[in-house]
């Protein structure tokens, strides 16, 4: 049986080499309402979206990453959403991975690559990034559970095998 929205979650992959051209501002809020729509525990809504739009702010936040890391961890991509909440929430990871992963697929349905990347906390959590932190308004009592990177691919599409044993149905 065919279904638009299983085959838009079947066809979303990472992706890692983006190129120039931007996001419109229309699509990016399309893809920050799916991320505002996803489940959240007891219906806390205890997590924040940023989207950084900006192109200043996406480059202070890759030479943030490169003092950090040593290169840059958001791949050029021309949007960075961070997804943060309470450091101290049992819930917050769980609630903020539903969030992005609605927005992967909501990028996904509108043509728009991504990518999950992990070391935000990380880079933003050093102390010489303290003020960048600050000027994003991101709390040090929250945790940046993940960001979303957007924008156009410039690499063919590749999706991975799954595990033959990843589903068991008894
Ligand atoms: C919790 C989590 C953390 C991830 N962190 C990163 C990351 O920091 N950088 C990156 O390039 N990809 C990251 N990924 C993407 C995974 O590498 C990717 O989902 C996996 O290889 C499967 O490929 P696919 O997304 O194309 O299906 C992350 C994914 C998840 C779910």
């Amino acid at each position: 049986m065919e279904n638009k929205v299983i085959n838009t979650i079947k066809n979303r992959t990472s992706t890692r080499s983006y190129s120039a051209k931007k996001v419109s501002l229309k699509k990016l809020e399309l893809i920050l309402e799916a991320g505002k729509m996803a489940p959240s525990g007891m219906n806390r809504q205890i997590c924040n979206i940023l989207a950084i739009h900006n192109g200043r702010y996406v480059n202070s936040l890759v030479e943030a990453s490169k003092k950090v890391r040593g290169k840059d961890c958001y791949y050029g991509a021309k949007i960075i959403i961070l997804v943060y909440g309470p450091k101290d929430d049992p819930f917050v990871t769980q609630d903020a991975s539903c969030i992005l992963e609605n927005m992967f697929v909501a990028a996904e349905a509108l043509k728009i690559a991504s990518c999950w990347i992990n070391q935000s906390e990380g880079i933003l959590s050093d102390p010489r990034n303290k003020k960048l932190r600050a000027k994003l308004g991101i709390g040090e009592d929250k945790l940046i559970v993940g960001s979303c990177i957007l924008g156009y691919s410039e690499a063919p599409k590749s999706i991975k095998e799954r595990k033959a044993d990843f589903i068991r149905i008894i």
